[in-house]
């Protein structure tokens, strides 16, 4: 069989490592990808579920694809993600365009049930919470990301249960996966040129295999030689454990830069998000990092306008963003989610949410301004990505995850090199490149 596979993806990291893996699955059946919805004979979307109106977002795309394909034979559309998990069977009644529906505890099934679906021209749903046989399958499968910045799921799932967030829900229970399976994908990624590994979790600190930590995989993983960078994300407040916070001490690859999402400053609304943590816990990690390494930055995510923050509150956050200076942060006002603790909430006027996000998103844009702003005129160590759209210049990352466009070549992807920086907006860097380096600096 020969067939065309589009895979639009929403959401987070996580979403991006599963898209690559269910191609790489769909490979073995005789799938190739298409980067043009319109060539394709499969359309696959992989979906999110997180904020605002995700499931009205989804069915608005398959409006669009079936307006594209009006006169032509009609592709076989598949929902994955975690508004699949979440509508299931639902999806297939709602909108008679879809022909399967498979959540993200799922993918193992991906291939069979394609091939049932045209043996047998029956829509099929899958949204059984299996992440053992999920991950066995997938180890069997090779990565072929070929990344040189590589995502590595190593925990899935979530048991926090804060009020506000669906993802327990749509990506079920946390599940570790197998120390050697991740170290095994490692090698494999690496010997496909990936430099930087990037661990991924819902609860990524949260990883617990046989005793086996995260410090444990970042420590083994860095012994790789070829490695040059490696990262987490997304961490827990309650899951920076002491070891975590000591191998910034020893290790030679890790990243100085923790993204630590914090949601509010304030201890009242923590307590009602159900977060498990304080403000003052969330300061002592911090303060025992910058005294390990006083280069180490940090990033996080808000939820502004939960329901209950008074003005106090808001102040409180402001005040944490003050101390902290994050240097890089995703903020959104709070959104209902179904099914979920706070969906009934009362919610904060409109006028007053607006008005909040905009002030909390000027001072955390103000900081990544003023960061950028403070390397001009000097070097900072890049990771070469890519070649620009366009070839003229090369793509890259400082340790800080700041974009940086230079004068690079092709024969830089891959390595590290230092690039003066000559200007700086608030997401990228642009500089020129004064020498090749593999060393860390902070
Ligand atoms: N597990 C991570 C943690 O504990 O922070 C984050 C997971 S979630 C995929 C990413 C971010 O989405 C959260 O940190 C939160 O800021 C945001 N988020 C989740 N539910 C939300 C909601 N109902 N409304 C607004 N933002 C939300
Ligand atoms: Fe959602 Fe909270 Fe779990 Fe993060 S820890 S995934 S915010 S429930
Ligand atoms: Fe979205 Fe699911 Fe990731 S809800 S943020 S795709 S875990």
């Amino acid at each position: 069989m020969s067939q065309k596979i589009f895979i639009k993806t929403f959401g987070c990291q996580m979403n991006e490592y599963d898209s690559n893996r269910i191609f790489d699955s769909v490979k073995k059946i005789g799938f190739d990808k298409t980067e043009h919805y319109e060539d394709a004979n499969c359309y696959l979307l992989n979906t999110c579920h997180i904020r605002d109106k995700a499931k009205e977002k989804v069915y608005h795309e398959i409006g669009r694809v079936k307006k594209k394909f009006r006169f032509k034979k009609k592709p076989l559309v598949i929902i994955a993600g975690c508004v699949a998990q979440a509508e299931n069977e639902e999806m297939l009644k709602r909108e008679p365009y879809i022909d399967l529906v498979i959540g993200p505890q799922s993918y193992h099934k991906i291939n069979d049930t394609i091939l049932s679906h045209i043996e047998k021209k029956k829509k099929i749903e899958e949204t059984e919470f299996d992440a053992i046989s999920k991950f066995e399958y997938l180890s069997n499968i090779k990565n072929e990301a070929g990344k040189v910045s590589s995502f590595l799921t190593i925990q899935e799932g979530c048991d926090k249960f804060c009020h506000f967030c669906v993802v327990p829900y749509t990506r079920g229970p946390e599940y570790s996966r197998p120390f050697k399976q991740i170290l095994d994908e490692a090698k494999y990624l690496v010997d496909n040129g990936a430099r930087e590994i990037i661990l991924l979790g819902q609860n990524v600190n949260a990883y617990d295999s046989e005793g086996f930590r995260l410090s444990d995989l970042i420590l083994n993983i860095e012994k790789l030689p070829e490695i040059k960078r490696v990262r987490y994300t997304t961490s827990h407040p309650k899951d920076m454990t002491e070891d975590l916070i000591e191998i910034y001490k020893t290790s030679k690859k890790l990243m100085p830069l923790v993204h630590l999402p914090v949601q509010s400053g304030s201890n009242k609304i923590l307590k009602s998000m159900n977060r498990k943590h304080t403000i003052e816990e969330y300061l002592s990690t911090f303060d025992k990092l910058k005294e390990i390494n006083p280069k180490i930055e940090f990033s996080s995510d808000f939820i502004i306008a939960y329901p209950g923050e008074e003005d106090q509150d808001f102040t409180d956050t402001f005040k944490l963003i003050k101390r902290v200076k994050f240097i890089n942060s995703y903020s959104f006002i709070f959104s209902p989610r179904p099914g979920t603790v706070a969906e009934n909430l009362d919610l904060i006027e409109k006028k007053i949410s607006t008005q909040r996000l905009e002030k909390i998103q000027n001072i955390l844009f103000e900081n990544q301004i003023k960061m950028n702003k403070s390397l001009e005129d000097k070097v900072v160590e890049v990771l070469v990505e890519n070649l620009t759209d366009d070839k003229s210049k090369a793509f890259g990352r400082s340790e800080y995850m700041t974009s940086v466009i230079f004068n690079g070549k092709m024969s830089d992807i891959g390595k590290i090199v230092k690039v003066k920086i000559k200007e700086s907006n608030r997401n990228t860097l642009f500089g020129e490149i004064v020498t090749h380096s593999d060393k860390k600096v902070a």
